[in-house]
């Protein structure tokens, strides 16, 4: 039986191979192994999906039809993931997003993390939501905490700094700080999107989580350094609030951001995933 307690030892798996166009796994006393042939407790994977020939919770397997495929294939990435309302707003004007997802999304969000080394979020994020940016929806690692702060506002009372867990900071700023876990990069900030990926790519990170909020997304999405981008979209209207995706404006139309795209049904919500 495939549940939240044993699906990230089966992504961990699948990253681990070569990168191929389809996967044969056997499930073996809780084991995974490679298999050449057909059997019970068979899990085949290809671009479009998986086929379990075992028992699977059914929330389980909405995730692995997604996550599945792309580890298949990617043997990096940088993956992008924003929740939003269906007229793409991430937030009220107040800042309030709890929650713009359901609970099902939020266990794909987990999963995400649980499948990347490392997680990116912007500062206002962290003041905002003071997260953990672990995976407690889904039995799985967490992945590296990464905060860009240009200008070092935050200040050892958020979550990340008393949890024992270690947190990246990337700045600008001259300022000398001392937070708690944490390891700070200071960078120029000029072409500093680009500097920081570049810096990330040098720590050894292979799989990276852009997760919010709208504006750190923008500008990854905005230097072409996303590999997928994902949109979890809620099936109501906001109204008024924040954007999701904040770029300069364009002027022709042909000029959008178009791309391979493939659009999963997960539980009440949708989910748009852009390959570039
Ligand atoms: N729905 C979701 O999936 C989701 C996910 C995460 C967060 N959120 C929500 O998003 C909201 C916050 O979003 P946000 O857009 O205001 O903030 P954000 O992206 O969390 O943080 C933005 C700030 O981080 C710094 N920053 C991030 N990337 C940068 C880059 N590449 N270059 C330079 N500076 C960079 C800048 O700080 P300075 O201004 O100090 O220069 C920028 O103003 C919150 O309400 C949160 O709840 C939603």
């Amino acid at each position: 039986m495939i549940t939240k307690h044993n699906i990230s030892s089966l992504f961990e798996f699948v990253k681990k191979q070569k990168k191929s166009n389809i996967l044969r796994i056997d499930l073996i006393n809780k084991s995974f192994v490679l298999s050449q042939h057909s059997k019970t407790n068979h899990i085949l994977i290809d671009k479009n999906g998986v086929n379990f020939n075992c028992k699977i919770e059914k929330k389980i397997n909405e995730i692995a039809q997604i996550l599945l495929p792309i580890l298949m294939i990617k043997k990096k990435f940088y993956i992008g993931q924003i929740g939003q309302s269906l007229d793409g707003k991430i937030a009220l004007l107040n800042g309030n997003s709890h929650y713009i997802n359901d609970k099902n999304s939020i266990s794909y969000l987990h999963s995400l993390r649980s499948v990347c080394d490392a997680v990116i979020v912007g500062v206002n994020t962290i003041k905002k939501d003071n997260p953990l940016l672990t995976t407690r929806a889904i039995k799985g690692s967490n992945p590296q905490r990464i905060i860009i702060d240009p200008s070092l506002k935050l200040t050892n009372n958020y979550q990340i700094f008393k949890d024992g867990f270690s947190n990246i900071i990337f700045t600008h700023s001259n300022i000398k700080k001392n937070l708690k876990n944490t390891q700070i990069y200071k960078l120029p900030e000029r072409n500093f999107t680009n500097l920081i990926y570049k810096h990330i790519n040098n720590l050894g990170f292979k799989f990276v989580l852009v997760e919010g909020g709208s504006k750190t997304i923008s500008k990854f999405l905005e230097n072409k350094l996303l590999d997928i981008m994902q949109f979890i979209i809620a099936p109501t209207i906001i109204g008024s609030g924040i954007n999701s995706i904040n770029i300069k404006p364009i002027t022709n139309l042909k000029k959008v951001i178009r791309t391979k795209n493939k659009i999963y049904k997960f539980g009440e919500e949708i989910i748009v995933s852009l390959e570039f």
